[in-house]
């Protein structure tokens, strides 16, 4: 599969199949995480795989309104370990390593046959305490990882025009 093909085949699955995700594929998807680019090639984060089904229903539970995630066979947390370091353009580095990193991990996904999930709707405290994450990190991203029941529909996408201008800025 092809890099377009895989983001083209991307959608966010929130129905998972009660199958676990052999280890050789969660290595691959982890690799494409551990492979992508950071500002200063820093890679100041961690990403916290969880398997453990009781953790995985605390989460689900009690961090996050988004329950679907409980049935999911891993959940991934982002952890930024720097999250005060701001790029000269005055933009935090943090959540855009993390994106890229997660995004690198839901294309190897889709060209391994598995389904994910962006979650930004969690509560940054309790997913801390949960997972024992000190207060100075911050949780970017949760990410759901699992055996698709079935790919969902064609989102809407604006069309390039709406959204690349050549040379100069137009609004
Ligand atoms: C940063 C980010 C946060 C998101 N948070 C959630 C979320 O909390 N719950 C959810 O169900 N989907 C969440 N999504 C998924 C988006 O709703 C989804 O990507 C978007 O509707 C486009 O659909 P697609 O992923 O199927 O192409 C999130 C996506 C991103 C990129």
């Amino acid at each position: 599969m092809d890099v377009l093909e895989a983001i083209e085949k991307r959608r966010s699955v929130r129905v998972y199949q009660d199958k676990p995700i052999p280890e050789e594929k969660l290595r691959k998807i982890l690799e494409a995480a551990r492979l992508a680019p950071s500002a200063r090639n820093s890679q100041d984060y961690q990403l916290v795989v969880v398997k453990n089904e009781k953790m995985r229903k605390k989460i689900a539970s009690e961090a996050t309104s988004e329950s679907f995630i409980g049935a999911a066979p891993v959940i991934i947390a982002a952890v930024a370990l720097d999250p005060e370091f701001i790029m000269p353009g005055g933009i935090p580095a943090h959540p855009v390593d993390i994106a890229i990193a997660v995004d690198h991990m839901t294309l190897v996904a889709v060209e391994e046959g598995l389904g994910s999930c962006w979650i930004g709707a969690f509560k940054q405290g309790r997913i801390k305490e949960i997972l024992g994450i000190p207060d100075r990190y911050r949780v970017v991203v949760l990410l759901s990882l699992g055996y698709p029941v079935k790919s969902p529909g064609r989102k809407l996408r604006k069309p390039l025009k709406a959204i690349i201008s050549y040379d100069c800025f137009s609004k």
